[in-house]
């Protein structure tokens, strides 16, 4: 009895027992675009047994999924394989959890996998210990563009004369450390407004919005949007503008009334004469 007693108690103490600390976890993009001869951004966080170590007690590395000893990145620039020496960097600060990847200059052949790996280091002499750990189950891959998106331009209506006129311009990519720039060939930098937006794992938004007031002159001309992207890479978009003119009665008005008053004074001058010589 006292031993079954025992085992119970020991099972309870072995799966309830506090987890000290957290577990190595990762959480990476798995599968994003890239632009080539652009740059991109891999966005990754991770956890490590114990939490919480400062910036100079962790390690980052990232290197290819089935060779480890590939690095496309690594503090030491020597260990980085000479075809991405200088052109990663790691952007996340590791003592915040952060393992986010900078490529910039992006190669057709930058496909990945990339994978993570974290080393906790001695205080002492700055050597890695036994804790380490390659999340290689957690890995990103790039699927390369070679041409750019073209930006999207909408609502796509027709212009009043004289009245208040907006169109936005908007562009997604995957490099929000260097966004590409929209540009409008109507307006100046008084009539834009920017923004930038986080749509969903590592893909950003850029939009320009372009307020002004259209002209007589604006009717049938063009309005371009370029996007131009890091590594002077560009793409346009553009829509014929329809500027429909206030309505004006001037020209009916006018004579109208004019033809009226002369009408008038003719019935007044001949009821007058009518009388004078009756
Ligand atoms: C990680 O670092 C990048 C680059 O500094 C930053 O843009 C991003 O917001 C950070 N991610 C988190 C979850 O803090």
């Amino acid at each position: 009895m006292v031993h079954q007693r025992e085992i119970i108690m020991c099972l309870v103490l072995t799966v309830c027992s506090p987890v000290f600390g957290e577990s190595w976890r990762a959480s990476v993009t798995k599968n994003i675009d890239a632009l080539v001869g652009s740059c991109v951004v891999l966005p990754c966080t991770f956890t490590h047994p114990g939490g919480g170590l400062s910036n100079s007690r962790l390690r980052g590395i990232w290197h290819r999924k089935d060779k480890w000893e590939e690095f496309f990145y690594h503090e030491d620039n020597t260990k980085i394989l000479d075809s991405f020496k200088g052109r990663t960097k790691l952007m996340g600060r590791l003592g915040e959890s952060n393992c986010t990847l900078e490529i910039i200059e992006v190669k057709d052949h930058d496909n990945g996998p990339f994978c993570f790996r974290v080393e906790l280091v001695r205080k002492d002499n700055n050597q890695p210990t036994s804790e380490k750990f390659s999340f290689v189950e957690e890995c990103a891959e790039i699927k390369m563009l070679h041409d750019p998106p073209k930006p999207k331009l909408g609502p796509l209506k027709t212009a009043i004369q004289g009245k208040p006129y907006t169109i936005t311009c908007s562009i997604r990519h995957t490099c929000p450390s260097h966004p590409p720039k929209l540009t409008w060939t109507h307006g100046t930098v008084d009539d834009i407004i920017e923004s930038h937006e986080d749509v969903y794992s590592g893909v950003w938004q850029t939009e320009s919005v372009l307020s002004f007031i259209p002209e007589e002159k604006d009717d049938d001309s063009l309005l371009t949007c370029t996007a131009t992207f890091n590594g002077n890479i560009r793409s346009n978009t553009d829509f014929r503008l329809n500027v429909k003119r206030t309505e004006n009665y001037n020209h009916i008005i006018i004579p109208t009334v004019t033809a009226a008053t002369t009408a008038v004074m003719f019935g007044l001058l001949c009821l007058f004469m009518t009388k004078k010589y009756k």
